[in-house]
């Protein structure tokens, strides 16, 4: 439930703070000078739409402002579509991954292992095998447990496995609390007290080289205070180290860099890169950030199409044939996102619920969000979706997974075509015993 007292920007000032998005009188909502009542009619509803100038731009503002500073390995979880990490490979960015499966991504997407940093708290043996075999440039270790398992089997294999250590400096980033990871009672990383100590022992194990250490505080973080906290207890930690004895040369800074999806000011790369520069410049370190959101969140939106308008009070229903198993974030974080109409919106407005059609009373987009008057067929574009959107979709529902588009020089290309219904079942089976049982009826399936 949404108690802002702040009213939602308007649909105007929605897309002024948007340069990707423009509204023409005739075509109406334009990501990248493209037309989106276009994409939707060619490619159907519910269809992501992504824009490729957009994502590069943002890559080369934030690695402009990190030029001798920090390089960028994208925060592969965010969007891990092949033509994103594509995109960015061919931008030079690196890769943070969390599984084998992002690892197999990126490594098709032509983005050299030995830029790759592995991290999570759950790498299984078969995952870190396949790192070590494929030679992936760093390995966070989240734990004392972990860094163990990683030693014995980086030994097994003839290897040393290069490793940074994740601090849990106990900050507050200030986000929603399933998105914060610093924090003591967060599952992520090790607590700042026994990295000392962990650090020695893991120098002196046979199966690892030890880089440096690595930190990731939390998600969506808007104010530059956090990272300065967080950075300067890793710097402590670094001169702490050295001091006695140890050699570090890498610090990987994470990610979390936030973008406006409401009222919230974006943290701009210059903030985030005075907040690295304060602490960690000029220590003689190879620094490392792994943003995803920044990147690619406000370069996506999400089209659908109104099924119906649902009479009801307060507010009207609007049912759109998006819904929570395409895009996730308003029913597990009640996240905020603009849902503009594509055609022009120059009428009166008042409050309407947007949901989706999934039965489950989360599945709503707005619980009240002020529109011009929708009609079945009308279509919107819910906006700042290319982060944390398909990627966290599902079937639900036996919702087929919608499709996936880029626009790019005037033009758009389908990236992944809509999930055919017949795909929703393909690999399962039903067994003997079931098959061959005869129905109530006596009918066999
Ligand atoms: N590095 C690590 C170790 C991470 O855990 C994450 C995100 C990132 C980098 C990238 O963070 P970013 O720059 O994208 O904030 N599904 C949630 C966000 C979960 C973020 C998880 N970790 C959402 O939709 O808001």
């Amino acid at each position: 439930m949404d108690l802002s007292p702040i009213p939602d920007p308007t649909l105007a000032e929605l897309i002024a703070l948007r340069p990707h998005l423009s509204r023409d009188a005739l075509a109406g909502l334009m990501l990248d000078d493209v037309p989106l009542g276009a994409i939707a009619d060619a490619v159907g509803t519910p269809v992501w739409v992504y824009a490729a100038d957009t994502m590069r731009a943002r890559y080369r503002a934030l690695a402009g402002a990190l030029k001798n500073l920090a390089r960028v390995h994208y925060a592969v979880k965010a969007n891990d579509h092949l033509a994103v990490l594509a995109l960015f490979a061919a931008e030079g960015a690196g890769a943070d991954v969390v599984s084998l499966g992002e690892l197999r991504r990126v490594r098709r997407a032509g983005i050299d292992t030995r830029d790759v940093v592995f991290s999570g708290v759950g790498k299984t043996p078969d995952e870190l095998r396949a790192a070590l075999a494929e030679g992936v440039g760093q390995i966070n270790v989240e734990s004392a447990e972990e860094l163990e398992m990683i030693a014995a089997l980086a030994r097994a294999m003839g290897k040393r496995a290069p490793v940074a250590l994740r601090v849990n400096p106990d900050i507050d980033a200030g986000t929603h609390p399933k998105i914060t990871t610093g924090r003591r009672e967060n599952k992520f990383g090790i607590p700042a007290a026994a990295i000392p100590a962990l650090y020695a022992h893991a120098s002196q194990l046979a199966g690892i080289e030890t880089l440096g250490l690595a930190v990731h505080i939390g998600s969506q973080i808007t104010s530059a205070q956090p990272f300065r906290a967080a950075f300067a207890e890793i710097a402590a930690l670094v001169g702490a180290l050295r001091a006695a004895g140890q050699v570090v040369r890498r610090v990987d800074c994470g990610g979390g860099l936030g973008i406006a999806y409401r009222h919230e000011a974006a943290l701009s790369p210059e903030a985030f890169a005075g907040a690295l520069r304060a602490s960690l410049d000029g220590l003689d370190l190879e620094l490392i950030v792994e943003p995803g959101r920044w990147l690619v969140g406000p370069a996506g939106v999400l089209l659908a199409s109104v099924v119906l308008v649902k009479h009801a009070a307060p507010y009207p229903f609007v049912v759109l044939d998006a819904a929570m198993n395409d895009l996730l974030r308003p029913a597990l974080y009640d996240a905020w996102h603009g849902i503009v109409p594509l055609a022009d919106a120059a009428r009166a407005a008042a409050p309407h619920a947007i949901v989706g059609p999934v039965c489950e009373s989360s599945d709503a987009f707005a619980a009240a969000r002020t529109l011009p008057p929708l009609a079945p067929g009308g279509r919107v574009a819910i906006l700042d979706v290319g982060a944390y959107g398909a990627v966290m979709s599902s079937t639900y529902n036996a919702r087929p997974l919608a499709a996936e588009v880029m626009v790019a020089g005037g033009g758009f290309t389908v990236i992944r075509p809509r999930q055919e219904i017949a795909d929703l079942w393909r690999g399962e089976t039903v067994p003997e015993f079931i098959a061959n049982r005869p129905a109530c009826g006596g009918a066999v399936i």
